[in-house]
C-alpha cells in the first residue's frame, strides 16, 4: 500500500500547494506523529523526560551523573527513557531494575559501549571490527596474562617500575596524584600488556599516554553521535589513534624481524600466532580499558591513604607485616620496596592483604562513576516491568547502588570497614551477573603493588593548593566519568622520603 499511495500524496501535495502551505503541512504532520507517539498504548514503557531531545545530548555526556538524577527526579520513576538523537535510552535503577539489568541474556556490552561511550580508538578492521570472534581470542589472551605463573613473573617488573617511578619525585615535594599516580599505573599496564621494546622507552610510554588523553579529549558529544563528521575534535582523535597504532604495529613488527624473544605479553600473542589485527587490538584496546580504570582508581586509594592517616597506618603496618612473614630473606639491609616487594609471593599479594582489599573495594564503591552502557541486541525485553525494545539501549548507574544511604549509609564518607551488602548486586566495584571484570586479578596485583611502594617509600598526606591541611574531604566528581577528580578543589600528595635508597 506505501508504495503506491505515498509517491501519488507527494505529487499531489507538490503540484496543488505553496512551500508554506507544505511546512504547515509538515508541521501538522510531526505533531500527529508526536500525539500519536504520546497517545499510543505505552503501559509498559518507561516515562520520558520531558523536553526536546536535543537538550539531552551535553548533560548525557558532560553531567552524566546530575543529568541521570534529574531524569529519576522529574519522572519520580525508577525506570525512565530519553532520546539521544536516532538511540532510544532506558536508565534503569532499583532493586529489581539491577537484577534484570545485570542478568539479561540479550543485553550487549559491546555494542551499547561502542554507540553511547566511543572511549575505543577507532581503526577500520581492527578496533572498529571488535566482533564475537575477535573479542573472544583477545579475552582469551588477557586470561593469560593473568594466569599465576605469569603474575608471578610480573610482580618483580611492577615494582621495578613504581620504584624507579616514586624515586624520579625525588627526596620531598609534592605532586598531583591524578597525574602522578596515574602515569605509574599507566607505565605498569605498558609493562604488562605491551612489550618491553615500549615499556623500556620512557619517551615512548609518556607519547603514548599524551596521545591516549588526545584520543579521550576527542570523545565530545559530536563524536560519539556523528563519528563521521570530521570536526576538529574527531580528527584530533583519528590522528591520535593512527599514532598509536603505528606505534604498536613498529613495535610488533621490530620484534618480528629482529627475531629476537622476550618474555612479555607481546611474545605470547606472536608466539600463539595471533594475526596482527588482533594483537594491534589487543594492546590498543586493553590497555586504555586497563589504565583508565585502573589509574583512576590507583590515584583515589593514594589521596584516600593521604587524607585518612589512620588507614595510611594500618595499611603500611600490614605490608611491613607482610614482607616480614613472606618475603625471603629480609635479613640483608638496606633493601629497596621494589626488591622487598619483588620477592613477596602472589599468593601473599592476594590473600593475605585484608587491609589493602577493603581499602581498593571501598575506593572502588565511592569513587567509580561508571555508567553500564548496554544494548539490546534482540527480542523485545523487559526489566522491572518496562520494555527495552530490540535496538534500544539500556543504561544502569553504579551510583544507583554505590551511593544509595539505604545499603550505605552515608554513601559518601570513605568508610572501609563497611559491612558488605547481602542484597543481590549490592555491590558491583567489578561488575556483575553476565558481565564482569576481566582484569581484576591484573587491576588489584597493580595497585597493591604501587601502594605498597609508595607507603613503603614515603612519609606522606594530603594537602590543598595552598599546601595546607584541607579542611573539607576530596569528594570524587561523578560527573567526571573519565578521570573522576575531585569536585571541590585541588589536592595535592605532600612527601618525604622515609626509605634509605638501596
Ligand atoms: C581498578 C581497575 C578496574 C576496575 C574498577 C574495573 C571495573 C570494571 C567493571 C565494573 C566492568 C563491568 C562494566 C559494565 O558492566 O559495564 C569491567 C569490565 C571489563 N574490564 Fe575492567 N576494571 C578495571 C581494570 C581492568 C583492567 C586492568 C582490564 C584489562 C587489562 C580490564 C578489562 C575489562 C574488560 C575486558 C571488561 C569487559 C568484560 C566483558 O566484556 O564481559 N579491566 N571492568
Amino acid at each position: 500500500m506505501y508504495p503506491v499511495g505515498l509517491p501519488a500524496f507527494y505529487q499531489f501535495t507538490l503540484d496543488h500547494l505553496s512551500w508554506s502551505s507544505l511546512l504547515l503541512l509538515s508541521c501538522i504532520v510531526c505533531l500527529c506523529i508526536a500525539l500519536c507517539d504520546h497517545f499510543s498504548d505505552k503501559t509498559d514503557a518507561a516515562t520520558a523526560i520531558p523536553g526536546p531531545f536535543i537538550l539531552n545530548l551535553r548533560p548525557f555526556f558532560r553531567t552524566r551523573f546530575d543529568f541521570l538524577n534529574w531524569g529519576f527526579k522529574t519522572t519520580g520513576q525508577s525506570l525512565f527513557q530519553f532520546r539521544l538523537l536516532r538511540n532510544n535510552v532506558v536508565v534503569v535503577s532499583g532493586e529489581q531494575g539491577r537484577k534484570d539489568f545485570f542478568n539479561a541474556k540479550g543485553l550487549d556490552l559491546q555494542e551499547g559501549f561502542r554507540v553511547l561511550s566511543g572511549a575505543l580508538p577507532f581503526v577500520q578492521g581492527v578496533t572498529s571490527d571488535l566482533r564475537q570472534q575477535r573479542i573472544a581470542s583477545i579475552y582469551k589472551r588477557l586470561a593469560n596474562v593473568q594466569k599465576s605463573d605469569r603474575l608471578t613473573e610480573l610482580i618483580p617488573e611492577i615494582a621495578a617500575d613504581c620504584q624507579v617511578m616514586v624515586e624520579s619525585w625525588g627526596k620531598s615535594g609534592s605532586v598531583d596524584p591524578f597525574d602522578k599516580i596515574y602515569e605509574i599505573v599507566f607505565q605498569t599496564t605498558v609493562r604488562c600488556l605491551t612489550c618491553s621494546e615500549i615499556a623500556n622507552d620512557p619517551e615512548v610510554v609518556a607519547r603514548l599516554r599524551r596521545l591516549y588523553d588526545q584520543v579521550d579529549r576527542g570523545t565530545t558529544p559530536a563524536t560519539v553521535l556523528f563519528p563521521w563528521f570530521p570536526s576538529p575534535a574527531m580528527v584530533m582523535k583519528l590522528r591520535a589513534t593512527k599514532n598509536i597504532y603505528d606505534i604498536v604495529v613498529t613495535a610488533m613488527n621490530v620484534r618480528k624481524q629482529s627475531g629476537v624473544t622476550h618474555n612479555d605479553s607481546l611474545q605470547m600473542l606472536l608466539d600463539a600466532g595471533e594475526e596482527p589485527n588482533m594483537i594491534v587490538g589487543f594492546i590498543m584496546g586493553l590497555l586504555i580499558a586497563g589504565a583508565r580504570s585502573t589509574g583512576t582508581i590507583a590515584s583515589w586509594l593514594i589521596t584516600f591513604l593521604a587524607s585518612h592517616p589512620h588507614w595510611r597506618q594500618e595499611a603500611l603496618r600490614e605490608v611491613q607485616g607482610l614482607i616480614a612473614s613472606h618475603a625471603a630473606d629480609t635479613s640483608q639491609a638496606p633493601r629497596s620496596a621494589s626488591s622487598l616487594l619483588s620477592s613477596l609471593t602472589l599468593s601473599a599479594l592476594e590473600n593475605h592483604t585484608p587491609i589493602l582489599d577493603s581499602l581498593i573495594r571501598e575506593t572502588l564503591r565511592v569513587a567509580q562513576p561508571h555508567v553500564a552502557m548496554r544494548r539490546n541486541v534482540g527480542p523485545d525485553m523487559y526489566i522491572a516491568g518496562k520494555i527495552i525494545p530490540t535496538g534500544s539501549f539500556a543504561v544502569y548507574p553504579f551510583s544507583d547502588v554505590h551511593l544509595n544511604p539505604d545499603l550505605y549509609p552515608d554513601p559518601r564518607r570513605f568508610d572501609p570497614l563497611r559491612p558488605a551488602v547481602k542484597e543481590d548486586f549490592g555491590y558491583v566495584g567489578w561488575g556483575g551477573g553476565r558481565v564482569n571484570c576481566l582484569g581484576t586479578r591484573l587491576a588489584k596485583l597493580e595497585m597493591k603493588i604501587l601502594a605498597a611502594t609508595v607507603l613503603l617509600n614515603h612519609d606522606f598526606k594530603l594537602v590543598d593548593g595552598a599546601g595546607a591541611v584541607p579542611t573539607a574531604q576530596p569528594l570524587p566528581n561523578w560527573n567526571d566519568v573519565l578521570t573522576c577528580r575531585p569536585s571541590n578543589g585541588a589536592f595535592f600528595l605532600k612527601y618525604e622520603r622515609s626509605q634509605p635508597q638501596a
